[in-house]
């Protein structure tokens, strides 16, 4: 949601802030600008050139091929995701008042008190936004001579959440950054610099990079970067190094990054379990999580938000299955205002790819808050969950640039599947030897995932059967409809056709009066234990004139016609029913992949959404 990038340095500015935009483009975003000192603008008073569009990155590139690019070495960019105006010109970024420019990710909260206060003090304003307050309040606290100074008392002045660009024109070839509630940080070359939201932004120019806290300021200049806090008084950061390389936050050759993410799975996976495992079994006594702590845990709250929130869904049905603790998955955007019953007692897990989530970060606060342990599912390195919770397992998906989540899903609920494990056998539900059974058991599912991956033919089958549906539904039962769920929003978040998942058995509480003559309903039907019961489900709707795909484990038998479309998975024995939504969710991310494609739409972009959701 809103990237943001800021270089100082020896290269060409705007192409750097442009390769930069591109890097960031995954966040979601529906207008772009970048502003950039002219280099002939090295003393006070210079020029600083804007060129912002509403669109996409190629209509910035075309504006600054018709216009002109700025010329210089320094400046700041933003992709922008719109929350107050509509993505116009106007309202893109920067936003300038001509002493100062800015670029805002986040949202403030007061700014129609604030701009009322600013019109009273003569400022006018052009566009929609909340973010054009800020200029003016900078502005309105500028002496002239300490940007300092003005940064900190206008943020005094801030309610929401920012991360702030600017540059003051009145100091060419300086950048500042600020920062609270929304991610930034510093990449630090080789005499360059720069500001991101987020690394692979910077990632081509240098792997070493500090994180701006809530509250502190950057300053950078040819001469160097210096941090403060929010009295003004300096910092000292500490410097972290990139585990990811470029490779890794590229197509390299595939057409899509999410198909790339899809078939990254099964390495992800494997080195994942590695990262966990130990002798055999899954072992988190390093970051405190020990057998004794599970011991005493009443009870488990997963909080999360979109895919993350599925993937607690599956890790509530393992976990209560097998340690026998009660699990309640929460959307953190209700949890953080539903006055939750948590307390000391109990384990609050956040499950989070970015680190970044505003709603899930205000969960983890709460929780701590009240008390209760708190353990973040990360896979951002030193992202704010990963910092905020008492204990973190990172997840190792490396980047995931395609809007919809795939891989950090399948690593998520790898995790989670390993901590049931662990759960179970710490509380004397389980013994060692199963524990290390069933961690052997995970050890197979890269190769059923690979499996999946090179049967792709078949899913590409049935997204050819839905390119032209309007409604489709996903049914299931127990891990199969944690399944359903994650895969209806798969397909319905890239593919645009409208997706709804139920509880097999809920289906015929009301929304079966939606089944017409040939309305897809994907049916995931692999848990043995209550096949019959689902096949009972696919009955009732195949009766009303659905057509039945099913998705289903090899050996399952249907009875004569009540199936159209059947996906065997090639899984054994060496898969029990509980591990199989690893290959399974595979099948239903190529179904919804190949349907986007199909039906023309870029399914590493869809629509209105934003991958890091950094504004409640
Ligand atoms: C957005 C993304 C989803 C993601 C969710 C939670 O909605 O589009 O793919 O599942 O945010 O993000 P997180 O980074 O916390 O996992």
């Amino acid at each position: 949601m809103c990237g943001i990038v800021g270089y100082i340095g020896g290269r060409d500015c705007a192409d750097v802030l442009m390769d930069g935009l591109e890097k960031l483009e995954y966040r979601g975003y529906d207008s772009a600008g970048i502003a950039v000192f002219e280099k002939n603008a090295r003393s006070p008073g210079g020029t600083i050139s804007t060129v912002k569009t509403r669109g996409k990155l190629k209509c910035m590139a075309d504006k600054l091929a018709a216009e002109g690019k700025p010329e210089g070495f320094c400046g700041i960019g933003h992709t922008r995701w719109a929350t107050h105006g509509e993505p116009s010109d106007i309202n893109s970024h920067p936003h300038s008042n001509g002493r100062v420019t800015i670029v805002h990710n986040g949202i403030i909260e007061n700014y129609t008190e604030l701009k009322e206060f600013l019109s009273e003090k003569g400022y006018s304003f052009v566009s929609q936004t909340d973010s054009e307050i800020v200029a003016c309040l900078l502005d309105f606290y500028f002496d002239g001579s300490d940007p300092l100074r003005a940064i900190m008392e206008t943020v005094k002045e801030l309610r929401g959440s920012y991360a702030l660009g600017i540059l003051f024109k009145d100091f060419p070839d300086h950048v500042y950054a600020t920062r609270k509630g929304s991610p930034l940080i510093v990449g630090l070359g080789d005499s360059e610099y720069f500001i991101a939201s987020d690394i692979p932004a910077f990632l081509k120019y240098t792997k070493d990079y500090a994180i701006l806290d809530d509250d502190e300021i950057v300053a950078i200049d040819n001469g160097g970067v210096k941090f403060f806090d929010v009295h003004g008084i300096a910092v000292k950061k500490q410097i972290h190094t990139a585990d990811w390389d470029i490779e890794q936050a590229q197509k390299c050759g595939y057409p899509h990054y999410m198909l790339k993410e899809i078939y990254e799975q099964p390495d992800v996976v494997e080195k994942t379990l590695d990262s966990i495992i130990t002798d055999g079994v899954p072992d988190f006594s390093g970051i405190g999580l020990t057998d004794e702590l599970l011991r005493g845990v009443k009870r488990v709250f997963v909080v999360a938000c979109g895919t993350a929130m599925h993937a607690g869904i599956v890790a509530r049905y393992a976990v209560e299955k097998l340690a026998r603790v009660p699990v309640a998955v929460e959307i953190a955007s209700e949890f953080r205002y539903m006055d939750p019953i948590v307390g000391e007692d109990d384990l609050v897990i956040l499950v989070s790819q970015s680190g970044e989530t505003a709603d899930t970060i205000a969960s983890l606060e709460l929780a701590k808050s009240r008390g209760a342990k708190t353990l973040a599912v990360v896979n951002v390195k030193y992202s704010a969950i990963a910092r905020g919770a008492d204990m973190c397992i990172h997840t190792l998906a490396g980047p995931e640039i395609a809007v919809a989540s795939t891989k950090a899903y399948m690593v998520q609920i790898t995790v989670l599947y390993a901590l049931a494990f662990r759960f179970a056998y710490a509380r004397g539900n389980i013994l060692e030897s199963e524990m290390k059974r069933l961690t052997a058991q995970l050890y197979n599912a890269p190769k059923a995932i690979r499996d999946v991956i090179d049967n792709k033919d078949e899913c590409q089958f049935i997204a050819s059967q839905l390119v032209n549906v309007e409604t489709l539904f996903f049914i299931g039962r127990g891990f199969d409809y944690a399944l359903s769920l994650e895969g209806s929003l798969k397909l319905k978040e890239i593919t645009y056709i409208h997706s709804e998942a139920y509880a097999a058995g809920e289906l015929k509480h009301g929304t079966i009066s939606l089944i017409e003559h040939n309305i897809p309903v994907i049916t995931v039907a692999t848990q043995r234990n209550i096949l019959a019961k689902t096949v009972s489900n696919m009955e009732e709707v195949k009766a009303r004139g659905a057509t039945i795909i099913a998705v289903c484990r090899k050996g399952t038998e249907f009875a004569e016609g009540t199936v159209d479309i059947e996906l065997k998975l090639n899984i054994g024995d060496e898969l029990d029913d509980m591990l199989i939504p690893l290959p399974t969710v595979c099948a239903l991310q190529l179904i919804a992949y190949y349907t986007s494609v199909l039906r023309g739409i870029d399914p590493d972009k869809p629509r209105n959404l934003a991958k890091s959701v950094t504004t409640e």
